[in-house]
């Protein structure tokens, strides 16, 4: 068989058409970021001054990093680190810059942790209403005649029960690592061909659904109100780790997946697909979730618990609300299992080529590692509370070990990771070998020079000295 990439060597895999490789990068945008972390930052940083900065993010920041990784993958052919070191090889650059893309997979792998424990929560919840569903009926809302102190309660409940949650997060990382040892056409594309339609098929329906009984009024007003003195250097970093969180960048996955991408697809074009799908289902997540907030009084700023806390009230008023609220939640798996996906697959291709062993092998051992620090990030809302790993920094003073990683990872990994990409594809590498690959031309090829060579890493570093300091 003919190599499909110029770059392809035996034994590589890539994806079976254009469309498979937007809807697996799709997939790994869309995720847990934008139905649970998107609106959770939103509402602790303010509301709109965090909304409005962080679609500046990313389409100043965001979106040309995004192409940069892709294009770096696709022309690597390989797992992030080699990538990086062929197109340095291929521009006479010292070799050493793959480091960006090792802090990435480690930073992936990170994640990948925690971001299934988060995970298990939505296959708890999926239960709880599947269950409620199979009780009470279709008719009426879910949970019908318990009171809603009861619903409040079922979050802590779940929080408080170590064990419980060890197990859902076990549960949901052996689905991920299910697909990821299946290897890229019959297990990552697989997921992505197959759920992400799904998703947005739900997710359009509960939309329309939310627009018709909901108030958006409010939430409106909350999300798009831009008060400047609530920009402070603390939202900034935030609104920055966040769009990096949500496309995927800094870690590694987007160049993961940009290697299987076939040498005839516009990686520009791609690019703006995945950042724009991804941006609407944010803000269309933030759209669904605060008007039930803010109906249901409840605070803005609770957090992580926004999604699980709230929604599950709202169901309860909801006409059909048992089967919208399963709905809901099998939703919210789809996307947070296409993004898990991409995440255990960044650490697992380097694992596999770096040490040539079997796939399933790599995804097992690096499964095992995920499995220990979910532990750990599971236990930290209940048995753990009080450890607070890097509690001797200001930034992570009475932090735990599950925002610990997630404030690392955001706020630290995921932006200095961006800043090396932008030196190393706008200043050190071949200016020929990235026009070949960037699928831009004219004005907007120019725009896109300015922004990685000089806006990105100017704004970022600014953005992370100030977010570190203040
Ligand atoms: N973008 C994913 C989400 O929004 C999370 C993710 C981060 C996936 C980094 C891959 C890499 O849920």
């Amino acid at each position: 068989m003919a190599a499909v990439g110029s770059g392809a060597r035996a034994g590589h895999e890539n994806w079976s058409s254009r469309s498979a490789f937007i809807l697996a990068a799709v997939g790994s945008a869309v995720g847990l970021g934008n139905m649970w972390r998107f609106p959770a930052e939103a509402g602790e940083n303010g509301g709109g001054a965090f909304v409005l900065f962080y679609i500046f993010c990313v389409l100043l920041i965001g979106l040309p990093v995004l192409l940069s990784e892709v294009l770096i993958g696709r022309h690597g052919q390989a797992n992030a680190p080699e990538s990086v070191r062929k197109v340095a090889r291929d521009s006479n650059a010292p070799e050493g810059w793959s480091v960006l893309a090792s802090i990435g997979v480690f930073a992936a792998f990170l994640i990948l942790s925690f971001y299934c424990v988060v995970g298990g929560w939505v296959v708890y919840y999926i239960g709880v209403f599947a269950s409620d569903l199979f009780q009470t009926g279709l008719a009426g809302g879910a949970f019908e005649g318990r009171n809603p102190d009861d619903i409040k309660a079922l979050m802590p409940g779940l929080f408080g029960d170590g064990s419980l949650m060890v197990a859902l997060n076990l549960g949901f990382l052996a689905v991920t690592m299910f697909f990821v040892a299946r290897g890229v056409s019959s297990g990552i594309e697989w997921v992505a061909v197959y759920l992400m339609p799904l998703f947005f098929i739900i997710f359009l329906a509960i939309t329309i659904y939310g627009a018709f009984t909901g108030n958006f009024g409010d939430a409106v007003a909350y999300l798009f109100t831009f008060d400047f003195s609530k920009l402070t250097g603390e939202v900034m970093l935030a609104a920055v780790g966040q769009a990096f969180f949500s496309l995927s960048l800094g870690v590694a996955g987007m160049m993961t997946y940009g290697a299987y991408a076939n040498r005839d697809t516009n990686l520009g074009e791609t690019s703006g697909i995945i950042a724009g799908a991804d941006t609407m289902v944010a803000l269309l997540a933030g759209l669904a979730i605060f008007p039930i907030v803010f109906a249901a009084g409840l605070a803005t700023n609770a957090g992580p618990g926004l999604m699980f806390e709230s929604l599950p009230l709202a169901f309860q008023q909801m006409p059909f609300g048992s089967l919208i609220g399963l709905a809901f939640f099998v939703m919210v798996f789809f996307a947070a299992l296409t993004s898990s996906v991409s995440l255990l697959e960044a650490p697992t291709a380097w694992t596999f080529e770096k040490f040539k062993i079997a796939r399933p092998v790599a995804t097992i051992i690096v499964g095992a590692g995920a499995a220990v620090l979910g532990a750990l990030s599971a236990l930290s809302f209940n048995d753990l509370a009080e450890f607070y790993p890097l509690g001797f920094i200001p930034l992570f003073a009475e932090t735990n070990f599950f925002d610990t990683l997630d404030g690392l990872t955001a706020k630290l990994f995921m932006p200095i990771g961006a800043i090396l990409t932008c030196i190393f594809v706008g200043w050190i590498a071949d200016a020929r070998l990235i026009d070949n690959e960037n699928g831009l031309d004219g004005a907007l090829h120019k725009l896109w020079r300015v922004l990685v060579r000089f806006v990105c890493p100017i704004v970022l570093a600014v953005i992370l000295f100030v977010g570190l300091t203040s």
